[in-house]
């Protein structure tokens, strides 16, 4: 999915400059992706479970500096890559329940995320406060 993004908007491509998955296809961070999002849909009533692995993901994600405009892309080529492995079983009913749950996903990271650059902001602040930074 990134990869299919990065075709639209190669400025995003940026983020993964620096990182172990600058190499994409060995790095299966398409596959990385997809499966937060089917463990999401099937924890979707005991999400606590997952609290560890999205603190995780929105570190890195805060890390490569993703912002929460970036989000719906990679969810449109997300869904465009699971009609095209789908094909008919993909029907309109499916897509639209996963779009529900990336749309649930992505707002649970923002959060997470938005949270984290604050904290960071905050941190940097009481440096420069102290006279340390
Ligand atoms: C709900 C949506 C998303 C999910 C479930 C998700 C999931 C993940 C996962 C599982 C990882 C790997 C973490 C690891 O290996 O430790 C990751 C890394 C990453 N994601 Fe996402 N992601 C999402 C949205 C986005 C968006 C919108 C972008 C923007 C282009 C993005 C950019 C990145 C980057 C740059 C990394 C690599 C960070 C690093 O290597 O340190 N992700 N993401």
């Amino acid at each position: 999915m990134y990869e299919i993004a990065f075709q639209e908007r190669p400025d995003y491509r940026l983020g993964f400059g620096n990182t172990f998955m600058q190499h994409f296809d060995g790095g299966g961070q398409a596959k990385k992706l997809a499966s937060s999002i089917y463990a999401y849909a099937t924890h979707i009533d005991k999400l606590d479970e997952l609290a560890a692995a999205v603190d995780h993901i929105a570190h890195r994600h805060v890390n490569a500096r993703i912002l929460p405009e970036q989000y719906p892309l990679i969810g449109e080529k997300l869904l465009q890559a699971m009609k095209e492995v789908l094909g008919a079983a993909a029907t309109d009913e499916i897509i639209d329940a996963w779009r529900e749950a990336y749309s649930a996903l992505a707002s649970v990271f923002i959060e997470a995320e938005a949270k984290l650059y604050r904290e960071n902001d905050q941190k940097h602040l009481d440096r420069l406060a102290s006279g340390d930074g």
